[in-house]
């Protein structure tokens, strides 16, 4: 079977940093009551001279030189983001305009669970064998809407990009399930109002009112716990796996007490869970796959590795998938990828990287 193998990560961030002192200086708030209720230390805000296209093509240029591609190379850009610097173009557009090249660009919107609704969509259209290279983006830069005298919503978020390349296989890696969900009916817990086509009257009485994130905490909390848990635990049963065969969880990073009960269902000890919330807060969709990133370069997903994702957020949405980490099957030779042969024909004795089924696979392409 088709399946789409994650090939190349990248990730940025803004430099600008927002620490729990700084916003004890804001609102009124201390480190102690944030670290104890989310967990987070500090954030990455955006800059004058950064916005979601900066992030995103800074990401997905990483991301390229990982899987040794150029623009050119990719076939489809699918960004997942609810803070693009325009609604009209896309996203994904504006990131294609910097990269150069001609993929067929579109966004996707499902806020925190962004990133994993996007992977599912971009891994479906090579598994389908409609595409080859697939670029998939999680970005966004929420703190722009963000009320910085509100203190229930402003210790929590900050801004960021991750980016991911994804390459035909015909080995078992890249996403193996998939679980996706939404209560339409609870998004008042969690939106921004008058953000939108929808002007509301305010617009015209108030031409000075702001868009700002607002959150009902607790419900969102409730709901978290609950999601979180049951799709995570659905994404390995859907993939055929016990939690035994999970070698690492990484779960959006909102607030650690979320985090925890959701490693609880899995009976994962923390070591398996991949945190950075305390460096970057809640970064939306980006979240997962900036978490991914660190997880890679940090060498601590292994070819074969079994990886659950799992996100919730604005919608109310939440998304599970469990991934096979490495990049058995997919030729990394520069020919053979002049030649498209990305599902390499018999001719290739690249194929590999892999150390479970290199050996296996290189001998059966080479007739052996
Ligand atoms: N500092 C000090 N006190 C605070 C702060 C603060 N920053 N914020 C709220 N409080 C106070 C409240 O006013 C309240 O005081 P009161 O008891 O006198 O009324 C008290 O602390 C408790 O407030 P709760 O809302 O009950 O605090 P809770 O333990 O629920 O923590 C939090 C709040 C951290 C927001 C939590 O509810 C949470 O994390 N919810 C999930 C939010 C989330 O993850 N949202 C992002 C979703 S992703 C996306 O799509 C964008």
């Amino acid at each position: 079977m088709r399946n789409a193998a994650i090939t190349g990560w990248g990730m940025a961030v803004p430099d600008r940093v927002l620490t729990n002192a700084d916003l004890e200086r804001m609102v009124e708030t201390s480190d102690e009551w944030i670290t104890s209720r989310t967990g987070i230390k500090e954030r990455r805000i955006v800059g004058a001279e950064d916005s979601t296209t900066s992030l995103s093509v800074t990401a997905a240029r990483q991301a390229l030189d990982t899987a040794g591609l150029t623009p050119e190379d990719i076939d489809l850009i699918v960004v997942a983001t609810c803070t693009p610097d325009q609604f009209l173009v896309s996203q994904a557009c504006l990131v294609q305009a910097e990269l150069g090249g001609t993929a067929g660009a579109f966004d996707l919107g499902a806020a925190c669970s962004g990133f994993v609704y996007a992977l599912a969509v971009g891994s479906q259209f090579v598994q389908t064998g409609l595409h080859e290279r697939v670029m998939v983006i999680g970005v966004d830069t929420l703190t722009r809407f963000v009320d910085y005298t509100d203190r229930s919503t402003c210790i929590l978020f900050g801004d960021g990009a991750g980016a991911v390349v994804l390459e035909a296989t015909d080995e078992p890696r890249g996403l193996l399930s998939t679980v996706l969900g939404a209560d339409g009916a609870g998004y008042k817990h969690l939106y921004i109002p008058g953000w939108g086509a929808f002007v509301p009257e305010s617009a015209e009485l108030f031409p000075e009112y702001r868009p700002y994130l607002h959150m009902n905490g607790q419900e969102v909390f409730r709901f978290a716990v609950r999601v979180m848990g049951d799709a995570a635990v659905e994404a390995v049963e859907k993939a055929n796996l016990t939690f035994d065969d999970v070698d690492m969880m990484i779960p959006h990073q909102a607030n650690m007490r979320i985090i925890d009960a959701a490693a609880r269902r899995l009976a994962l000890p923390r070591e398996k869970v991949w945190v950075n919330l305390d460096r970057y807060g809640n970064t939306s969709a980006a979240s997962i796959p900036i978490a991914l990133f660190e997880a890679a370069e940090a060498g601590n997903l292994a070819e074969g590795d079994n990886v659950v994702l799992v996100a919730f957020g604005g919608g109310l949405a939440w998304a599970a998938g469990m991934v096979r980490w490495g990049t058995a099957g997919v030729c990394r030779d520069a020919e053979c990828r002049k030649r498209a042969a990305i599902v390499p024909g018999p001719e290739c004795v690249h194929v590999g990287q892999a150390t479970d089924s290199e050996s296996q696979v290189t001998k059966t392409l080479a007739g052996g």
